[in-house]
């Protein structure tokens, strides 16, 4: 069977975090939809608040503390990414801006993407559009055309689950579609020790 990695990233801040129950239901369902292209995955689930300090002292020294690093190495090698922010004044939240703001220009060129957001209201449904996606597709990744804001109200209501289930299915068939992602390992690179020195 063949495999592939997807990585999420959820950035509530809440506990519990109605971004990342949305994050859980996106998951869920392109789990379900690699499956039915006979694809196993395992995804790899991050709550950006558990790196909060971590992003905060990389945008200072430069550099990605262990636990963070081991989150943008997850991304990096991913072959597609879920990444989903609370809406906090109409755009998405400083801590998940942050984050991408961290992760390494290239490591999301030509890797499909799935946006999601959680709200109080949806009036502001269209910050997915005019904050999230236009940052992304400035890093070169491939976001899909549906992107899924819900409200409070959205969850258990007539609705999300279809979204929810198109957005998944889009990403599914992208990365379905690409050849997984080569890890490449450093020490690989080299033939012999005085060329690591
Ligand atoms: C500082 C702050 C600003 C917010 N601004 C907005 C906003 O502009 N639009 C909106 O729909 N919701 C706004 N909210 C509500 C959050 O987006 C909403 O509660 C979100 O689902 C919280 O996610 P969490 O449960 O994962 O922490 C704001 C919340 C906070 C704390």
């Amino acid at each position: 069977m063949e495999r592939r990695r997807i990585a999420v990233v959820a950035a509530g801040l809440s506990v519990p975090s109605s971004t990342r129950l949305l994050a859980d239901q996106l998951t869920a369902a392109v789990v379900a939809d690699l499956n039915r292209h006979g694809i196993e995955v395992r995804p790899e689930v991050f709550d950006l608040r558990d790196t909060a300090h971590d992003v905060v002292n990389n945008l200072l020294t430069g550099f990605p503390p262990d636990r963070l690093k081991h989150v943008l190495d997850t991304v990096a090698a991913a072959d597609g990414l879920i990444a989903v922010t609370p809406i906090f004044n109409a755009s998405a939240s400083g801590l998940f801006k942050s984050f991408f703001d961290v992760v390494e220009s290239a490591a999301l060129a030509g890797k499909p993407v799935l946006i999601g957001a959680t709200g109080g209201t949806v009036r502001h449904s269209l910050a997915l559009e005019h904050a999230v996606r236009p940052m992304l597709t400035y890093l070169h990744a491939v976001v899909v055309p549906t992107s899924v804001f819900a409200a409070a109200e959205d969850f258990g209501a007539e609705g999300l689950r279809e979204r929810v289930d198109r957005a998944a299915g889009e990403l599914a068939a992208l990365v379905a579609a690409r050849p997984a992602t080569e890890v490449v390992d450093p020490f690989t690179l080299t033939r012999s020790f005085e060329e690591l020195l």
